[in-house]
Parts: structure tokens; sequence; C-alpha cells
């Protein structure tokens, strides 16, 4: 196809490559190191350091295709997506970027160029806007050929753009093209419509906006452009839609062929297959980047996306989980660009099939109740749902908000939003008078000191001791006033030098001494904000509310954890730098005696990748680097490049702990000071906890040592056994095993041997000129009895062969084997039968071959007995 999206990404970077810029690979859907942003919302994100002058590359011109999603944050364009022609949640951003090289004149030329030369759209079709006061911007453009009347001047909603809150901006100029009078819509850009659309973007980036609103100019003028791949693409074939363009056609008919529709049949089920088509675009790029269905931040908004798919997918009557299947369309259409989509499909098609289920459960118990609910207020002449009503949907049924606010937008209807913020509001009151919810703060003797005592003051970062006056002693839910011997306590302190359970580090341990007794403490624990209490048993006399109180921290304990955490974060980097920035932290353990570590990641890590792991992170123990530990801002720290993650909760100040240029973390947690402290590290276990998350379990310090000598000592034992050297064992084991197997086969053969030649055991009669052969066969398994059954069976041509063996656990095994010739009138399963009776045990069989269990081997010699006269009364009939 002529102009295909494929050829148009290639095109592009081409054409700019040729103009002296570097092609940068996108970057992932998660911004890295940036908690101002919820998602990649543009190519610029990836070097937004590099605007601000913190970061040079060895480049000062870069082209990039760059993963996008708008949903959630400040750019978001969720609610339009389906309602029009031109809107996505996953877009690709075609974009060219100068750091302090070119600016206005080059960028308005290559975007000339590109599109009028390259791609060949017409230049009578083209419209330009500018920013209100950039007339330099206006001269450049009537300069390279753009008729005045098709330049026009916009305020800063249209033409200044930000990436944030915070960060780069700049006033923007952007191309427009006209589809044409067939299209409906405004013949003028930024107006009604899908006629006349936006396809480029051109900031001219001067300013970086703080926190405070200010704008403080960059350090040099730089060019930020983007462009949409799917609105140029849909330009450039010639098609009115994004949707009708090559990237989305394949999936929008996989779509309605599941449907069982066609796309193009239905407005309003076209609509739905649009969104389902965006959205799985979506669903398959945020889960290929790590992103899995959650109750906050990120995983939330995927959750919502997902669910508003599946809905659609309701509305075209599919009541099954579909969207996993169709999310492989995504794959195979978008692979050749991003081959991560490939590693992931599988785990992208489970984790979307787990949450459709979950879904389709919700919606079952909740949409008649809605629809009955919008029937019921329609009836009685209103177009607003009850606020309580929706409430109860909500809360009771789980019924997701903005599917009840959708639903309601189809039916031109709306909900109460009043009524429901107020039922939310008695609903957390209620809570808190039952303290049935929010556990720790819920409890009202906590809630109370919380609220009663000032903060509690940690000054355990480089101290392990303090003296401190005892605020509060807590006995169960009851304030006291002091507590004796024996006695379970939270106490409440002034000072601590105790680190409280918190960031995935567990609490600390240690002792309290007062002038009349002493507190062993087991758990230190934050139940609100403010307030660290200390759990333990008064070991000894009495301590009282008031007193002054030496606190001493289990040194040995804490210095483990230390060590843990510290491991933990080189495990983090380790990771990220082996597997990819995709290697998110899903949660973590930090203990005195280990550490656990959960990342997102789709395959389990191979035994060379766990080496590489532990390889690198021990390599960080020997360099014995410093791990420094800071107060700053959070702007601050972000733009040192910590990692933090938009949608954990951090406070304005943060604690950035640093480990060289290796890594460096937002974490409030305990540190070694030098990671030689470490001494060692080990990864004891690698497993999947969830779909696309896996579970690093390890151990440090004298845990690793320890574990390490528990091996050693089984080698060494080991050796011992086999009496060779350590280094021998492997070869040695390897050996003796062929040797057993050997030995085996050999004896299985003289078994056999034995029992087919030993003549002491077995008897063989003649009745009525038939020859009948039994024999004890003791110590041989069922398989070398029917072995040695078939032997003496074609020996004897024609006659009747019976076995007997008592085996090793007490049992008795008979089989009977009769030549076909005399099964019609000689049936072994009727033989065995009677044979069983005796040993007290049951079986049968066919005519010719038989065999059973019994349970009593001192009457197998007269079960074989029998077998002369059963055979006899046989012939006879
Ligand atoms: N960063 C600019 C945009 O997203 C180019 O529109």
């Amino acid at each position: 196809m002529k102009n295909s999206a494929h050829e148009l990404r290639q095109a592009f970077i081409r054409y700019f490559e040729q103009q002296g810029h570097q092609a940068v690979p996108s970057s992932p859907l998660i911004p890295q190191a940036d908690p101002t942003l919820l998602f990649t919302n543009a190519g610029m994100n990836q070097f937004k350091r590099v605007f601000l002058g913190e970061e040079t590359r060895p480049y000062t011109r870069a082209v990039s295709v760059q993963k996008c999603l708008r949903a959630g944050g400040k750019h978001n364009d969720l609610e339009n997506v389906g309602y029009t022609r031109r809107h996505h949640t996953f877009f690709e951003m075609l974009g060219n970027f100068s750091f302090g090289d070119y600016f206005k004149e080059d960028a308005i030329r290559f975007g000339w160029e590109f599109l009028t030369e390259t791609v060949g759209l017409a230049k009578d079709r083209m419209w330009v806007t500018i920013f209100r006061e950039d007339d330099e911007a206006d001269r450049l453009w009537k300069k390279i050929g753009v008729s005045p009347s098709r330049i026009v001047r916009c305020g800063e909603k249209d033409n200044f753009w930000q990436m944030a809150d915070t960060g780069p901006c700049g006033p923007c100029s952007e191309i427009h093209f006209d589809q044409g009078p067939s299209v409906p819509g405004d013949d003028t850009p930024n107006g009604e419509g899908d006629r006349v659309i936006e396809i480029w973007n051109l900031v001219f980036m001067q300013f970086n906006r703080d926190a405070s609103g200010r704008l403080n100019p960059l350090p040099k003028p730089s060019i930020d452009t983007g462009m949409g791949l799917e609105r140029l693409a849909a330009v450039a074939q010639g098609v009115y839609s994004n949707y009708d363009s090559d990237l989305f056609t394949p999936i929008l008919a996989a779509i309605a062929k599941r449907a069982g529709t066609g796309y193009g049949a239905h407005a309003s089920g076209d609509r739905s297959m649009r969104v389902i088509a965006d959205h799985l675009r979506a669903i398959t790029f945020l889960m290929a980047d790590g992103v899995l269905p959650s109750n906050e931040g990120r995983g939330y908004v995927l959750r919502r996306i997902l669910r508003r798919a599946a809905r659609h997918g309701r509305l075209l009557g599919i009541t099954e989980p579909f969207l996993y299947e169709l999310s492989g369309v995504v794959v195979e259409v978008m692979a050749s660009a991003y081959s991560e989509l490939r590693a992931a499909a599988g785990t992208v098609s489970e984790a979307t099939r787990g949450e459709e289920e979950r879904f389709i459960a919700t919606l079952d118990q909740g949409l008649p109740i809605l629809t009955d609910l919008m029937a019921k207020t329609k009836s009685a002449g209103r177009t607003i749902l009850p606020g309580t009503e929706v409430f109860k949907l909500y809360d009771t049924y789980g019924f997701p908000m903005d599917l009840i606010q959708e639903a309601c937008r189809e039916q031109g209807m709306t909900v109460d939003e009043a009524g429901f913020e107020r039922a939310i509001e008695e609903q957390r009151t209620r809570a808190r008078k039952t303290g049935g919810f929010e556990q720790e703060t819920a409890r009202p003797a906590v809630a109370d000191l919380a609220g009663r005592l000032g903060a509690t003051k940690f000054v355990g970062y480089d101290r392990l001791e303090a003296d401190s006056v005892l605020q509060a002693i807590l006995k169960g839910e009851r304030m006291v006033k002091e507590a004796v011997e024996g006695d379970a306590v939270e106490l409440a302190l002034d000072v601590t030098p105790f680190y409280a359970e918190g960031g995935g580090q567990v609490g600390d341990q240690g002792v309290l001494v007062g002038p009349e007794g002493r507190v062993e403490i087991k758990e230190t624990i934050r139940p609100a904000p403010t307030l660290i209490l200390h759990k333990g048993v008064v070991s000894k006399g009495r301590i009282r509310e008031g007193e002054q109180l030496h606190l001493t921290v289990n040194s040995v304990t804490r210095q483990d954890a230390a060590r843990n955490h510290t491991a933990t974060h080189l495990v983090h980097a380790a990771l990220r730098d082996l597997l990819g920035p995709h290697v998110k932290q899903y949660g973590s353990l930090v203990a005195p005696n280990r550490l656990r570590f959960d990342f997102a990641h789709f395959r389990p890590l191979s035994s060379r990748d766990i080496d590489d792991i532990e390889a690198t992170v021990n390599e960080e123990i020997r360099r014995n680097e410093q791990v420094r530990a800071e107060v700053m801002s959070l702007q601050d720290a972000v733009a040192n490049g910590a990692l933090a993650f938009f949608g954990d909760k951090y406070g304005d100040q943060v604690r950035v702990v640093t480990v060289d240029s290796f890594s460096k973390e937002l974490c409030g947690g305990t540190h070694c000071r030098h990671t030689g402290e470490i001494g060692l590290f080990r990864i004891v276990s690698e497993t999947g906890v969830a779909a696309g998350v896996r579970r690093i379990e390890a151990q440090t310090g004298s845990g690793a040592l320890a574990m390490m000598k528990k091996l050693e000592a089984e080698v060494r034992e080991l050796s011992e056994l086999l009496k060779v050297g350590p280094s021998e064992v492997i070869n040695k084991t390897r050996k003796v095993m062929a040797q057993l197997k050997e030995k085996e086969r050999e004896l299985e053969e003289l078994k056999l041997k034995m029992a087919s030649g030993s003549a002491v055991t077995s008897t063989a009669k003649t009745i009525a000129g038939v020859p009948v052969h039994v024999q004890r066969t003791d110590g041989l398994d069922v398989t070398a009895m029917r072995a040695l059954a078939d032997q003496l069976r074609d020996k004897l041509k024609s006659g009747v062969v019976a076995l007997g063996a008592a085996t090793d656990d007490g049992k008795v095994v008979l089989l009977v084997v009769v030549t076909k010739d005399l099964a019609a009138k000689v049936k072994a399963g009727d033989l065995v039968k009677v044979m069983a009776a005796e040993v007290g045990g049951t079986g049968g069989g066919r005519p010719e071959m038989a065999q059973a269990g019994g349970k009593d081997p001192s009457k197998l010699d007269a079960a074989l007995e029998k077998i002369f006269g059963l055979v006899e009364t046989s012939l006879q009939r």
C-alpha cells in the first residue's frame, strides 16, 4: 500500500536523518524518573532534561516515533474516543527535535518539505495556525509560500504547548489539513467536526514552567514537534477517518467479525467498534510496558480503558470475554515496529482475559439494576439519576462510575453528582464511626493518640539510641498509666531511633529501659502518618507514663535489614539495566533475614539472567560505593533522575537514596553507609506471582554466607559418602548413577533367568493331555512375571501356565496364561478368580491371560496347587 503507516514511519525517520538528526527509539509508556507524568504523552518526554539543559547528549538533533497515551493526566482524550474520528488514547507521535540547534525557520521548512514533497500532500489544502504575537512565525510561513489567508493567529489554548503543569513549554504553530467539503465540519482550523484537522504541532520551546507557574527561559531556544501517525496515515491514504487507515482496518475487521456484523453498518455499532479498536491498542501497549489492571494510578486507568472496551463489546452483543483474543490482532499489526509486543503477547492475553471475567461478573450483577433505574427515572419524567441510588450501584455492586455516566450520556441523562458525593461522604463518616474500614486509624485509641500527641520524631537514620519521654501506654485497646512485667503493650514516645515498618522495610526491634523496668520491643509500626508505636512486652519491673526511657535499637537486625534494603535498590537497578526500563517495582519486603522484590516482566528469568543480576549486584558491593541519602524537593529529585513513579504518594520534601551513578531512588528506609557492608548477595529463587509479575527472593550478608555454608556442607557430606574430593563429586555421581542403572538391568535379567530356569519351585503336570506349569516367582514384579509367562507359554505351545509371587510388601500376585487353542474351554479369568479367593483377593481378565492380587502369602502354594483341579474340571465340561 502506498503511504502505509509503516512506510510513513520509515520515511519520516529517513527524511530527518538526511537532515542530520539522530534516530532515537521510542521510550516506554511509563515515564522514566518523572513523577509529574502519568503516561508518556509526547515525543519530547524522554528529552525533557535535555531541553532543560540538565543533560547533554552526543547529538543536538533527534527524530523519533514515540508511543504515547493520553488518558488521565493533563492531556486526556479518553472521553472523545469513539465519538470523533481523530482522537485516540494510544497513538504514535512522529517528532523531530532540536536541542539549542536550529529554531523556527528550519523547523517550519522541514515540516513543510516533508509533508508536501516526501508525502506529497497538496499545498492548497494546508492551513497553519500561529501564536497570537508570533510575527516571526507569520513571516516564515509566508516566506515558504503559504498564503496569508491560510495563516490564523490563535491564543494560548491552541497555540501554547506544555507537557504537564510544570516543565518545558513554548508557543507553537500547527499545520492543519482540509479534507474537503465531503467531510462534515467547519472549513477553518480549530472548528467543529473532522473536516479540517490538525496534523502537526511545531513547538518553539523557550521556557520552563516551575511549580509556582512562573515561566523561566530555557538555556537555549529549542524545537519539539509532534505529528500523530494515525492522522498522517489517514490523510496520506486519502481516507477521512483515522479508523479507515491501515493502522485500524485489520483491527476493526476482526472486531466486526467477532460481533457478527460489519463496520459501517450502524452508527452506534461503529462507535463501539472504534472504541474497542482504540482501547485494544492501549491495553496491549500498556500491558506490554508492564502496567496491569489495579485500583490505583496507571493500573486504574488501564482498568477503566479495558472495562470501557468490554462494555462496548456488550453493546455489540458480545457477552463472553473477547478482548483477550483480539489483542493478538494488535500484536500482528504493530509488532513490525514494536517487537516488545511479541514477547508480551501471552501475558497481555492472559491478563486481559482475567480482567474481562472479573468485569463480566460485575456487569451481570449491576446492569439490570442500572437499566431499571434509568427506566424508572425516565418514566417519572426526569433525566437525573438520584445520587443515592447511583451510589448504591457503585458501592455495593462495584459498578464503575464512568460507565454509569456514559450510559447516561447515551440516553441524554445525567447523574446527580452532588447527591452522589454526599452519599460517599456519609459512607466515610459511617466507616469512621463503626471503625469498619481503614484498619489502624479506625482503632479509636490509635486515632485518639494520633490526634492528641504531636508527631513522633524519628532520629534513627544515624543513631541507634536515644532518650525519650513515654507519652502513652496502650494495653490492648485501653490507655493505661502503667504496665508491669508480662504485659503486652504499645508505646508512644516523643523521640525514637526505631524505624517503623514502611516502604517494604519491617520495623525495628530493640529494648526500652526505664528507671524501674525494661521492655523488649518486637515490632515498630506507624498506624497513622504522624504516629510511631513500639510493640512489645514488659520483661522486667514496671513502666509509667511520663517516665524517661532509654531506647536502644537492636543493631544486628537493623544492620541486616539495612543490607537487604540497599541490596534491594541494587537489584532494582540491575534488573532495569539487564532487562529494560519496563521493569517496574510492584512491591518489596525488606526484613533482617531476607529480601523480596516483585517487578513487572513477562518471562521467567533464565539462569543466565539470574547469574548476571547476582554478578552485577556483587560487583557494586565490591566497589564499596558510598550510599548517600539527601532530602530535597520532589522537583529536584526528579530533575536529578531519581526513580519515582507518578501515582505513588510523595510529600513535597523527599529523601533520595543514591548509590554512585548506579541507583537513585526515592526512599525513606534505612541503608548501609557503603555497599561493601552488604558483604555478599545471593538470589534464592525467582518465581511468578501473577501474570506479568515476577518475584526475586534473595539473601545478603551472614544470611547469604549461611546459605553458601549449608550448600558447602552438603557437598562435603556428598564427597565423603562418595569417597572422592569435592571437585569430583559430579563426575563420580554420574558414574555411580550409570553403574546403578546397569546393575538394575543385570538384576532383572538375572531374576528372569533364575525364575525360568529353576525347577525347585516349579511343578509341571499333564492333566487330561494338557501340560500345566505352575511356578512360584517371589521377587519378580508383574512385568517380569508377564515376560516369564510369555516365555513359558511359547515353550509349551499348548497348555496352561500359572505363576504366583509373594511381593516384598507382603502381598500376592497371581498370573494365569492359557494358550489360544484351549481358551474356549479353560478360561484364565475363571481360574484366577478361584485361586485369588484362596489368598484373600480378587482378580480377573481375558480367557487367555488373567491376573489377580491377594493378601495372604502363606496360602500362595495352596492357591497355586488348585490350578490342577480347576483345569481338570474345565476340560470335562
Ligand atoms: N510536544 C508537542 C505535542 O505534543 C509537539 O503536541
